[in-house]
């Protein structure tokens, strides 16, 4: 028997104690972006650290970032063989609005072929699996590949210590190919694989007339209002046509040529089904490109939160002295965030009036990656996933960022192999969050196929 058949041995007759483990690491909630959750955060990364001794790796370690823990571990017993990074993450996203949930999001419940829970899709249930996988191999003798884990507690406040750390610990994380398990497949029973994520910048803008607060009828008419301000310049941000009006913004964007064009127009999308579940009356977006471009392929920019002056119950005449926007742009590889901040100061310092003063917040960044299609690793990785669920796979390209993804092609130089199982209506990040239970034990077995077939 192949290591990979006894490990495909084991998973069946393990998988069986699957769920209530998973049910386990569900339950506690790893918010990150919340003080009251920091016990929570090292729990589960404890919890995860004592998994990985569990299936028997050799260093097994929570490393500090100056925020939440990394998880790491190593097993580096197959000199010869690649090394593979999995990386993951462990935290979570909040949970409101939480009326909205049919059940405790951290009372992980069971309806139908579904887990409902937050975390369940993004993504405590992918790295569970993988470690599954892992786990199946260590009985036989040692794992088929050299590995290492990354799995970090940050990413859903946008990874703000993970590039300092990846760069302090280069030498220790080197490898051949990452493992990323945070990703998604087309359909519930349609592999695919994503070979494209847009990366991200995220900014706050705060527009400031005046010093205080002031009498609409005093003084209305003859000083400026912020808001006003901040809305003509959100409304110079596009054009007609959907496409951003900073000057520069596409000059780096990468054209998609004719064979790719090609390729994505085959994947099965259907326009009307995007509307629907999006449960938008109409689609909307860049002239010329096909929602899949749109969505995959083209760099976008999106108002988040827009507020200022007075928003309570009521009526209240008021000269507001403050306005504020959240806004994000998502990019696509080789778009650089910090020259597209350079841009957005430059257009706003063209456009906002004189005597009206503005401060530009950089948050969260994080490039776009773009990998290929045709690398050994891939073809592993297709071909796991074809045995698995007996389709082929199809290669799509994702909207949303998985910013270590392009944080790790330049630091380490290494391609990400993204094989995770969620799906598009799994309500990540929203209320009744959930996975797909089938997927979980196909997720087991795509990862154990992947790794021995490297
Ligand atoms: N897992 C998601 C990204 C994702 C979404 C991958 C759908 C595949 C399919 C990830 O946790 C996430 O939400 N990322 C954030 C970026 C981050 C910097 C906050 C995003 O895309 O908004
Ligand atoms: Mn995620």
């Amino acid at each position: 028997m192949s290591a990979v058949e006894r490990a495909l041995a084991h998973v069946r007759t393990a998988r069986g104690t699957y769920l209530d483990e998973l049910i386990e690491f569900l339950a506690i909630p790893s918010i990150s972006t919340l003080p009251e959750n920091r016990g929570d955060m090292t729990r589960t990364a404890q919890w995860l650290a004592d998994r990985l001794r569990g299936i028997g790796l050799e260093t097994v370690e929570l490393m500090s970032t100056g925020g939440h823990p990394v998880v790491y571990g190593e097993w580096l017993g197959a000199p010869g063989r690649p090394t593979v990074l999995v990386y993951g993450h462990y935290d979570v996203q909040p949970v409101d609005p939480i009326d909205e949930w049919t059940s405790d999001p951290f009372v992980p419940t069971v309806r139908g072929d579904y887990l409902y829970a937050r975390g369940a899709s993004d993504m405590k249930t992918q790295i569970f699996a993988q470690v599954k996988a892992m786990e199946a191999f260590a009985p036989g003798g040692g794992f088929p590949v050299n590995i290492k884990y990354l799995i970090e507690g940050e990413e859903e406040i946008g990874s703000p210590n993970l590039p300092r750390f990846i760069e302090t610990h280069r030498d220790q994380l080197a490898c051949d190919v990452v493992l990323n398990c945070d990703g998604g497949i087309l359909g519930k029973d349609q592999p695919s694989i994503t070979y494209a994520l847009r990366g991200l910048a995220y900014f706050e803008l705060e527009i400031a007339t005046h010093e205080k607060d002031l009498h609409s009828g005093v003084f209305g008419g003859s000083i400026r209002n912020p808001i006003h301000v901040l809305a003509e310049l959100i409304a110079s941000l596009h054009d007609a046509d959907g496409r951003v009006a900073l000057p520069g913004f596409y000059d780096k964007v990468r054209e998609l040529d004719e064979e790719e064009r090609r390729a994505l127009a085959r994947l099965p999308h259907d326009d009307e089904a995007w509307r629907a579940m999006a449960g938008a009356k109409a689609l909307y977006g860049e002239t010329g490109y096909t929602t899949v471009e749109r969505v995959g392929a083209r760099p976008t920019l999106d108002i988040n939160g827009i507020w200022g002056g007075f928003t309570g119950e009521g009526a209240k005449t008021v000269l507001p002295a403050r306005a504020f926007a959240k806004f994000s742009t998502r990019l696509v590889a080789d778009q650089d965030p910090a020259e597209i901040q350079g841009q957005l100061e430059a257009h706003i310092k063209a456009h906002v009036p004189e005597g009206v003063s503005w401060k530009l917040h950089g948050h969260s960044w994080g490039p776009g990656a773009i990998m290929d299609r045709e690398s050994p690793c891939m073809r592993a990785a297709m071909t796991a996933l074809g045995e698995v669920f007996g389709v082929a796979p199809l290669f799509k390209r994702e909207g949303g960022s998985v910013p270590v993804v392009g944080i790790m092609q330049e630091l380490l130089g290494v391609d990400s192999i993204m094989l995770g199982f969620g799906l598009s209506d799994d309500g990540i990040h929203g209320p009744d969050e959930r996975f797909y239970l089938p997927n979980l034990y196909r997720g087991v077995e795509t990862y154990v196929r992947f790794l021995g077939g490297l």
